[in-house]
């Protein structure tokens, strides 16, 4: 379709003269910002959402985003489409810089065909993603969709295909992290899914393969959009998002927040602002050493330890609703950023379950494609129980922990605070997995079992033959107490080196501090390979 000498619009200036062009210019760069009817503008705003505009100007330093195919519009000419054909296509793509670090971005236009994918829409995304991986910076999608555009058919999903390659190819390369402020449904999904971190708006924002009414006609099931793939859900439930944002703004914020922590790409260092640490032991490292509680089955925060080492406290954890008996999330170490995995008491005591594994193993190889020092903190009674958890694959599931901490080569510090029973002693980033420094405070309690199951296996004979209900319980009570003074130390593992060193909790944070420092140029290689067989 060929243009006409004169853009409407821009009458009166004649478009074969400089002041002509230059005026055709401004005119078309208006229309393409304002692709969006103003209705359908004022409707994306009456839902409490921002413009994809809008969006691209909180994420980005101000003056900062450059726009690329600003002029780009479909050539369909299905269903009347010829008709419709708005510049940018519903999407705008560019680079700008977050905090003076360039930063690519997509960002999906509701007011503009509903923000569907077409083949020019896609190609657009495709583009920005390829900038994004050959510069070595990080990409940002705001997702905003109402799906693959049905006038486009096939070549809508193609192009869905094509991001889902640049999205894996991209994977541990550079950070990829996906906004979702609005539907994303279908296959769509599945963008969002590869990258590193998704971000969802409450009320806002809803993710799923099959929506409510497909559903009720294949299964019955009677479910609503926000039950069925709301923020709050694939928060909580799913564990598909990582933050749960109360308005778009805070997401943003978020996401930022996110970046700030993360490298440009994995061949170069996380940003840092180093800052030496004072090592002398403060009035709030020593509140660590009143922590842990003289019963071995009264919980305690997790959160008060992790917050004890890090700079300032400052903690972004993710993924803080889905299952919270583990705790993941970023801080800072002298500076430097760092990855914090760690078991929370206060949560099913903080034993280990499917999702707590696939949430810090996943979290670990995070940190691992983009060089962050990982520190764990241990508190552990075993793995879950259940027949729920064997049938789901507690064994395919809980292994991919293992093989995550087994395959970084990042610094690895692990601080042991009470339990580390069993196999989930080994788990959690102990030496035996390649673990660089590991710490234990004398509370730490690193055993087969717990007393009771331990000596109920040992001692079943001489409990059977008492003579009493209440001879046993005293014989239980005291083999109990044996059982642990013999073995809820640390300093058996002390003796074989698989603890490096049993520290007071107050001397925690100055532990980390030069072990980090000590870890900084640390170097290791594995063995060449295509690439690992994770157990999925
Ligand atoms: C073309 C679309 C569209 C689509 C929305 N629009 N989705 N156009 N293709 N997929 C258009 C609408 O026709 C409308 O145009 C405008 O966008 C705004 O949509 P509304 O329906 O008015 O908005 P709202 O009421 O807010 O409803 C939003 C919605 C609904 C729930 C997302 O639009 C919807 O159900 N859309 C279809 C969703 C869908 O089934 N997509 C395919 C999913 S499968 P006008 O001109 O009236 O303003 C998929 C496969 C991916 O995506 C495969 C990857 C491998």
């Amino acid at each position: 379709m060929s243009e006409p000498a004169t853009a409407p619009g821009s009458e009166g200036a004649d478009i074969h003269t400089t002041a002509g062009k230059l005026a055709d210019l401004r005119r078309r760069i208006d229309e393409a910002t304002h692709a969006g009817s103003a209705r359908a503008v004022e409707k994306q705003h009456a839902k409490g959402k921002l413009t994809a505009r809008e969006r691209i100007e909180l994420l980005l330093d101000e003056g900062s985003f450059v726009e690329l195919d600003e002029f780009a519009r479909h050539r369909s000419t299905s269903f009347g489409m010829e008709k419709n054909r708005p510049y940018g296509d519903g999407v705008v793509t560019g680079y700008g810089t977050v905090d003076g670090r360039t930063v690519a971005v997509f960002s999906q236009d509701f007011t503009v065909l509903g923000g569907s994918l077409g083949e020019v829409f896609g190609q657009k995304i495709m583009k920005v993603m390829d900038f994004a991986l050959k510069t070595g910076c990080p990409v940002v999608g705001i997702n905003d969709s109402g799906g693959a555009r049905i006038q486009e058919g096939v070549m809508a999903l193609g192009m869905y295909g094509e991001i889902f390659r640049r999205n894996t190819h991209a994977s541990g390369v550079i950070p990829q992290i996906s906004l979702v402020v609005g539907p994303c449904a279908g296959g769509a999904v599945y963008s969002p899914a590869i990258t590193d971190f998704t971000v969802m708006v409450d009320r806002t924002s809803h993710m799923f393969i099959t929506g409510p009414d497909v559903i009720k006609t294949v299964t019955g099931e009677d479910v609503g959009f926000e039950e069925l793939g709301g923020a709050r859900t694939h928060n909580a439930t799913s564990g598909v998002a990582h933050h749960l944002a109360g308005d778009e703004k805070e997401a943003i914020e978020y996401v930022k927040a996110l970046l700030s922590y993360l490298p440009s790409n994995n061949l170069s260092e996380p940003p840092s602002y180093p800052e030496e640490a004072d090592l002398e032991v403060s009035d709030a490292d020593l509140e660590l050493d009143v922590l842990i509680p003289d019963s071995a089955n009264q919980p305690y925060d997790m959160h008060t330890a992790v917050e004890h080492v890090l700079d300032d406290g400052e903690f972004l954890e993710t993924q803080a609703l889905f299952a919270p008996n583990m705790i993941t999330g970023f801080g800072r170490v002298e500076g430097h950023p760092v990855g914090v995995v760690a078991n929370q008491p206060m949560q099913f005591a903080g034993c280990l379950d499917i999702d707590a594994s696939e949430k810090a193993a996943r979290f670990v190889r995070t940190c691992d494609a983009f060089n962050i020092p990982v520190l764990t903190f241990v508190d552990v009674p075993g793995f879950l129980p259940g027949v729920d958890q064997e049938y789901g694959g507690i064994i395919r599931r809980g292994a991919k922990l293992i093989y995550a901490y087994a395959e970084a080569t990042v610094p690895l510090i692990t601080v042991i605070t009470r339990k580390a029973f069993g196999g989930a002693y080994d788990v959690m980033g102990s030496k035996h997995l390649g673990a660089d420094l590991n710490l234990a405070w004398p509370t730490a309690q690193i055993a087969v079992m717990g007393a009771q199951g331990a000596v109920n296996v040992l001692h079943r004979g001489a409990l059977a033959a008492a003579s009493s209900d209440e001879e046993r319980e005293e014989l239980r009570a005291k083999l109990v107490t044996d059982y642990e003074d013999a073995l809820f130390n640390p300093y058996t593992a002390a003796e074989r080196g698989y603890v490096d060193a049993v520290i007071l909790p107050s001397e925690t944070r100055r532990h980390v501090v030069r072990g980090l420092r000590a870890l900084r140029d640390k170097r290791e290689a594995l063995p060449p390979k295509k690439h690992g067989n994770i157990p999925l």
